[in-house]
């Protein structure tokens, strides 16, 4: 059927612009909308007490210390925002070529889980595997004659999760990219009594130079050096790959996907969802978050505006949520109190 009959005929019968005269008709013919249900907030947790402390490379962004983060997650939480996702800045002296660290039921992120846990928020609380925090090298996995191992790697990282889970999270999401890491991390937490912790994986999560300024807010940018993740994380000229990852972790077990980073992949979000109809999210990343707001402060684009269209963007490739640092302006914006 050719499309030109099937919309009634053309110009001057056919007026696009018709629709988009009022705005009662704009919204009623909108195709995608964005809620505040939509938003996944990621924060970042620092040792100390009272300590707020300003990530350079993302304004607006800060490191709080457990008693401020649990603050700032419930002010996330009155905005209607339904999940967090804790990132810890450990101590440079809790680090080591191992990262043992991760398994430390006691370290800063077991402890930041615990006590947004003990305030009852009706917010769900995403917790981040993989080693990069804890590692003095910054590589998310085992480090053996230069080579981040696999398997080696796996045994740690499902410990990691168990030991999370244990504090109290609800979402475990392995950002770490070893093979195989879902289906270890699934059975660990079964055999451990978590069969309700549900898994996030970040499936199609890419070798991206959009997470700079990430790595200077858990600092782990000094440890990695001039080192990189290419040897798990993907290569950004792919996309049929990405469609094997998330394969392979619904196989494994996981219960929701995500591709990162966000705007430059909407291709893959598009691709991803249309293939096997599973929740899948965005993370829009710090990078992302970093160029807009940057541009936005010298008054080169209206902050809030493209903000929120960048959101729908992710909506409108069909992405069923998007973690992003803007979560709870946009919030406010969404819903004004
Ligand atoms: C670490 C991790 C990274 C991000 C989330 N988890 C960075 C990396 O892989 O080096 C990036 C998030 C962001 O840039 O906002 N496993």
């Amino acid at each position: 059927m050719n499309l030109q009959s099937s919309s009634g005929g053309q110009f001057p019968s056919t007026r696009m612009r018709r629709n988009r005269r009022t705005i009662w008709s704009r919204r009623m013919v909108r195709e995608n909308t964005l809620t505040v249900d939509d938003l996944i907030l990621p924060v970042f947790a620092t040792e100390g007490r009272g300590v707020t402390e300003p990530v350079a490379s993302m304004p607006g962004v800060n490191r709080y210390s457990t008693d401020r983060l649990v603050e700032f997650v419930a002010t996330a939480a009155a905005a209607g925002i339904p999940a967090i996702a804790i990132f810890p800045a450990t101590a440079a002296a809790a680090k080591t070529e191992n990262g043992e660290e991760a398994l430390n039921p006691q370290n800063l992120m077991c402890r930041s889980i615990r006590a947004i846990k003990e305030a009852n928020l009706d917010v769900g609380i995403i917790a981040d595997v993989a080693l990069d925090p804890y590692t003095t090298h910054g590589q998310d996995g085992l480090v053996r004659d230069g080579d981040v191992v696999n398997d080696e790697s796996l045994d740690m990282l499902a410990k990691q999760a168990v030991v999370q889970a244990a504090a109290g999270c609800d979402i475990i999401a392995p950002s770490d990219m070893m093979d195989g890491r879902i289906g270890f991390i699934r059975q660990a937490l079964d055999r451990a009594g978590y069969q309700h912790v549900q898994i996030m994986s970040y499936a199609a999560k890419y070798a991206s130079a959009f997470y700079g300024p990430f790595r200077d807010a858990v600092g782990s940018k000094g440890s990695l050096g001039k080192g990189d993740k290419r040897t798990y994380q993907m290569d950004p000229a792919n996309s049929d790959e990405a469609l094997r990852e998330v394969a392979l972790d619904i196989a494994e077990g996981t219960d929701m996907v995500m591709v990162k980073p966000g705007m430059p992949y909407l291709d893959i979000i598009r691709r991803v969802k249309e293939e096997f109809r599973v929740p899948t999210f965005a993370y829009q990343v710090s990078g992302e978050y970093a160029m807009l707001s940057a541009a936005a402060a010298n008054g080169w684009l209206d902050g809030d505006a493209v903000m929120l269209e960048s959101l729908m963007a992710f909506k409108r490739a069909g992405a069923d949520g998007i973690l992003t640092y803007f979560a709870l302006r946009a919030a406010e914006l969404m819903n004004p109190s």
